[in-house]
């Protein structure tokens, strides 16, 4: 019998800005190193309707309009990682918002230089992460 809780799960989208300078793989190799589970993946569009309801607390904020354009100008990776404490551990791992400010050895403050344009999007708690993996996997129980 194991004490352990189960893993927890969070959902990451590697944006259209990692899919056109070839990051893809090397954003997937760093949560794999460091040891998360891949349980679902994805390579689509984002539509506009998607990303209204994906970024609905954002929807009415200045920045809300070119970053929709931005974040259905291609195509994105969606992933859903498990792993203990997944959802604080790809925070972690992905740095803050700002690339220019993100601390070094995150993946934004390795490869990312924009405030919009930031590689890679992940849920920030267990609430968001239960409401978007329902939204980009609605199969997944
Ligand atoms: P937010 O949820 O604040 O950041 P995070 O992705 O770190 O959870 O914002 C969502 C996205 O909106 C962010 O990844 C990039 C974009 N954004 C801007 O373009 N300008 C801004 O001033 C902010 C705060 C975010
Ligand atoms: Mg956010």
């Amino acid at each position: 019998m194991s004490t352990s809780s189960p893993d927890e799960r969070t959902l990451v989208l590697i944006k259209p800005d990692a899919v056109r300078r070839g990051l893809v793989g090397e954003i997937i190799s760093r949560f794999e190193r460091k040891g998360l589970q891949i349980d679902a993946m994805v390579s689509r569009s984002m539509d506009a309707a998607l990303a209204d309801e994906h970024y609905s607390e954002h929807v009415e904020k200045p920045f809300y309009p070119p970053l929709k354009a931005f974040m259905t100008s291609g195509p994105l990776v969606a992933l859903v990682l498990s792993g203990d404490q997944v959802i604080g551990v790809v925070r972690g791992m992905i740095g803050a918002t700002d690339g220019r400010k993100a601390a070094a050895g995150t993946i934004r403050g390795d490869l990312a230089l924009s405030n919009r344009e930031n590689l890679v999007h992940a849920s920030d708690s267990a609430d968001s992460a239960k409401r978007e993996i329902a939204l980009w996997f609605p199969d997944l129980g």
